[in-house]
């Protein structure tokens, strides 16, 4: 029994080397010597550096999608930082148009403040640093007036006022004509210009609806021609080679805020 197992041991080793090189003569390559223990290491350590080399790859694929993951998400925080800041800043934008406006509403009413006190302190102090007219100026609302008593012709008179980049007096609203009744003046020229011979006086409280003021300072002045002069409640219309004193009117300059605080009194008005 045991010999008959041996035998066919040895027959199917015999069988399966014949198989081997009959297999090797058919590729026709020089049959090499039966696979020795050395090719099976190499095939070992060549499958198991397969197997490393997978297990890098697999590493190294875990390791970029970690990445990518970790990339992405910081990726989108900044997207979102991004946008945020954005919105901040549209935010900021809108505010700080507000507070540019909310700055100019200020400065506004501001100004008219520092011109209501500069009127207060020109009342007590007519040539206190804050009047917005020149020296010798008056001040009235919007405008600044100076009384030129010097007899010229009305064409002189507007030259005079031209120079101080100013003109001829008008009266041409109640605040205005309640301020030069106040003035009592006795002959002084008027911006008014009309044709001769239409009309000799008139009450001046009426001039303030005049048609004749005019609307810029002229020197289209001719013979047939009338300039009208203020004597006291009185508009007159005479030849304009006349001589006259005369008044001047230009607008002022905004109140400066900052010298209204400056104290214009001398000390000694106080002791
Ligand atoms: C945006 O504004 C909010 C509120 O003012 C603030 O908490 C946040 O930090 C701001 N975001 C950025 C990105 O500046
Ligand atoms: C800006 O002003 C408008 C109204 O004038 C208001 O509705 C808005 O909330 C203001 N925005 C900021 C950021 O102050
Ligand atoms: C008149 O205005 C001009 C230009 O605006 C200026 O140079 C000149 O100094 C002014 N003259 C007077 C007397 O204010
Ligand atoms: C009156 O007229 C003067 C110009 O002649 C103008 O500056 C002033 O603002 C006017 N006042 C009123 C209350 O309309």
């Amino acid at each position: 029994m045991s010999e008959e197992v041996m035998y066919a041991d040895l027959k199917f080793q015999d069988s399966s080397k014949g198989e081997n090189i009959h297999e090797f003569d058919t590729v026709g390559i020089k049959a090499p010597p039966a696979p020795s223990r050395g090719w099976r290491q190499r095939a070992l350590a060549l499958t198991f550096l397969c197997l490393l080399l997978l297990i890098g790859l697999g590493i190294l694929g875990i390791i970029f999608y970690t990445t990518l993951k970790i990339e992405m998400g910081k990726l989108n925080k900044l997207q979102n930082f991004k946008e945020e800041l954005q919105r901040n800043v549209s935010l900021q934008l809108i505010h700080n148009m507000n507070s540019s406006k909310m700055i100019r509403d200020l400065s506004i009413t501001l100004q008219e403040i520092a011109t209501k006190l500069c009127h207060e302190l020109y009342k007590r102090e007519p040539e206190h640093k804050c009047k917005p007219c020149p020296e010798t100026w008056m001040w009235h609302e919007d405008n600044c007036y100076i009384l030129i008593d010097n007899y010229e012709t009305w064409q002189e008179s507007v030259m005079f006022c031209s120079a101080q980049n100013a003109s001829l007096l008008t009266i041409k609203n109640k605040s205005v004509l309640e301020f030069i009744k106040s003035k009592r003046l006795r002959k002084y020229w008027l911006g008014l210009l009309t044709r001769k011979y239409q009309k000799n006086y008139q009450r001046l409280d009426e001039t303030i609806f005049s048609s004749d003021w005019l609307l810029r300072n002229t020197n289209d002045v001719n013979d047939r021609m009338h300039c009208g002069y203020v004597d006291s409640m009185y508009v007159y219309y005479t030849d304009c080679t006349s001589t006259m004193n005369f008044m001047c009117e230009k607008l002022a300059n905004p109140v400066k805020i900052e010298s209204t605080l400056m104290n214009e009194i001398p000390d000694g008005k106080y002791s």
